[in-house]
């Protein structure tokens, strides 16, 4: 690893991390959503997690890249995140409003991502942050629709 990149690694460790808690949290919600909006939240859930899937193989894959080893254990992840994850069976407007807040923190990750990136001049890592805020700006927008 270049200690060039040691900032942009471990700032995409953290987007890791998120995207990982993330996933999973949208996932668990996919599953144990009711309600009247079953049907809208359920398949809504399930787009982003399916989405945040793809993502963490790139982010992990970018960090390879750079020369750093990619973290992959629950461990790692609960201690790199600043999403939490959900033990609790919250109602289904209050899954909305839980991951409404999760996307503005991911985004909040990716743009520090993107801003380590941009001080090595390291495109291809600020492509990919760039990205993720657009994804997850929009996946805020959705939910927040659902709250209205
Ligand atoms: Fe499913």
């Amino acid at each position: 690893m270049s200690k060039k990149s040691a900032k942009v690694i471990e700032a995409l460790e953290k987007l890791l991390a998120d995207s990982y808690t993330l996933q999973l949290k949208t996932q668990n919600y996919h599953w144990n959503v009711t309600g009247p909006s079953f049907n809208s939240l359920h398949l809504l859930f399930e787009a982003q997690y399916t989405d945040l899937a793809a993502a963490i193989d790139e982010i992990a894959e970018r960090i390879r890249a750079l020369g750093g080893k990619a973290p992959g254990s629950f461990k790692a992840f609960a201690k790199l995140a600043s999403i939490k994850e959900e033990t609790e069976s919250p109602k289904a407007t209050e899954m909305v409003k839980n991951l409404a807040k999760d996307q503005d923190t991911i985004v909040a990750s990716a743009e520090k991502a993107l801003k380590a990136a941009e001080e090595i001049g390291d495109e291809p890592t600020v492509d990919l942050a760039i990205g993720r805020q657009q994804i997850h700006q929009k996946n805020a927008w959705m939910l927040h629709a659902h709250l209205e």
